[in-house]
């Protein structure tokens, strides 16, 4: 970026610092809000008020339809929605509407230093009520990035660049979790800032060559190199830290990649596995790199902060990885002091077909939750209020993700609450924006 723009470390913060600030509700705030307009009415005995009152009365009516949510909670205590909080470690998350992580590839000057953009893009999903951000897959070392373009956290230079950004999402009332990645095979890719979507950048237009556990390509991108034993005990510690950091720039929990074709997934897999050492052969040698980081990491955050693996519960392809293993991993993940498993699938191999519909991971997710005893977050293709309240109330998860219907409407959790019937006052809305609640 030029001299002249507004970054994160020429543009002063301070005044707009609110520490402690939480989401209110005009209940409680207890004001009379004379800035009202005429005709939208005055606060009333029950603090309720006007036209945006009725409207909020009208929506929660439990007589009328929608699912209410805040009454079901009342009549029932043990019933889990949407907007139940959840408790991981010392950590509290006000809803279980998370946003997953999602790579931007806005980090344009290949610095693994996350932007302004960065900042608004995480800060407005805050605002719009969300419980848990995981930021995006953030690089362990320089190679390990998915694209030229990609956040990292591999050297302490970035730290500052993500501090502001993890202090605005914790303002927010939001709590902010990191993804560390290393690309693995599928590193060095592009990008919409750089060009060769879908291939491998060239050396020349600033790609690297890449490290895998086996030196087999996936799909069209370039052969991987297979990794020393050495190299993968130094990718441990990158890892480790890389957590180091992230505990330093403010986030409260970690989030391992252990999905869709990255390096630890292709550990994982059998199909990219064919390494014959410890780290290779049977499932117990496969998953020995994911442990060891596990380990590392635990050894290295406070035992307060939760740790969370996003993993594949299949590849979809035949003989390879699959959901039987992933409950067996997922036992382990437990054992090593995982607090979470974030279920996914896919992007393991190239060429495989996915049933891709609405809720087709939520299955895995069920399955591991149930097998393994461990919580668990589903994800992929939950766009709707009701879908997502349902998930969470027959227990198929802990915790929903909503990726790509976030990117359309950082509000989301808003909609939903709304939608639900749970009352405004309730809702995690920030006090500037409490006037335009639904
Ligand atoms: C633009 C984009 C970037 C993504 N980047 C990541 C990522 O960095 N890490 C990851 O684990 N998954 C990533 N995903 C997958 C999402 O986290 C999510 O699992 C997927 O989009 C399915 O959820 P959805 O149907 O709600 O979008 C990405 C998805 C999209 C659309």
């Amino acid at each position: 970026m030029g001299g002249d723009e507004l970054t994160h470390s020429n543009f002063d913060f301070s005044g707009f610092d609110v520490p402690e600030l939480k989401a209110v509700t005009l209940a409680a705030s207890g004001q009379p809000d004379e800035t009202r307009a005429v005709g939208e009415g005055k606060a009333g005995k029950s603090g309720k008020a006007g036209k945006a009152g009725k409207s909020r009365n009208r929506k929660t009516n439990p007589s009328k339809k929608g699912a209410n949510v805040a009454k079901d909670s009342k009549n029932k205590k043990e019933r889990i929605g949407l907007f139940t909080p959840m408790g991981l470690r010392d950590v509290t998350v006000r809803n279980r509407i998370w946003l997953p992580p999602m790579c931007t590839y806005s980090a344009f000057a290949r610095d693994g230093k996350p932007t302004p953009f960065h900042y608004q893009h995480y800060v407005s999903r805050a605002f719009g009520g969300f419980g848990l951000i995981i930021a995006e897959a953030t690089a362990v070392t320089p190679e390990g990035r998915i694209s030229p373009c990609d956040v990292g956290l591999w050297e302490d230079g970035q730290i500052d660049a993500w501090r502001w950004i993890v202090d605005g999402i914790r303002n927010a009332g939001a709590v902010p979790a990191v993804q560390l990645n290393h690309a693995g095979r599928k590193a060095s890719t592009g990008c919409f800032a750089v060009g060769y979507e879908g291939q491998s950048v060239p050396q020349e237009a600033g790609g690297w060559p890449t490290v895998a556990p086996s030196a087999i390509e996936f799909g069209g991108l370039n052969k991987p190199r297979e990794l020393s034993v050495d190299e993968i005990h130094g990718i441990v510690g990158a890892f480790a830290a890389a957590a180091g950091r992230a505990v330093a720039a403010g986030f409260q929990a970690i989030e391992i990649h252990a999905a869709h074709g990255y390096l630890i997934s292709e550990f994982l897999d059998p199909l990219c596995n064919e390494r014959t050492d410890e780290y290779g052969g049977d499932l117990e040698g496969r998953a020995r790199f994911l442990l060891e980081v596990v380990d590392a990491v635990r050894a290295t955050i406070p035992e307060g902060m939760p740790v969370l693996v996003r993993i594949s519960a299949t590849d979809w392809a035949a003989g390879g990885w699959d959901l039987d293993q992933t409950i067996v991993v997922a036992k382990m993940l437990k054992e090593h002091g995982v607090d979470l498993v974030d279920v996914s699938t896919g992007g393991i191999m190239a060429g495989v077909s996915i049933p891709i519909k609405a809720n087709y991971q939520v299955p895995f997710s069920e399955q591991v939750r149930l097998k393994a005893e461990v919580p668990t977050t589903a994800v992929g293709l939950i766009t709707k209020p009701k879908q997502a309240n349902k998930i969470v109330a027959r227990g198929e998860a802990d915790a929903v993700e909503i990726g790509r219907a976030a990117l359309r409407d950082p509000y989301w959790p808003l909609r939903a609450a709304n939608k639900l019937g749970v009352p405004a006052t309730e809702a995690p809305y920030q006090p500037q924006y409490i006037r335009g609640a639904y």
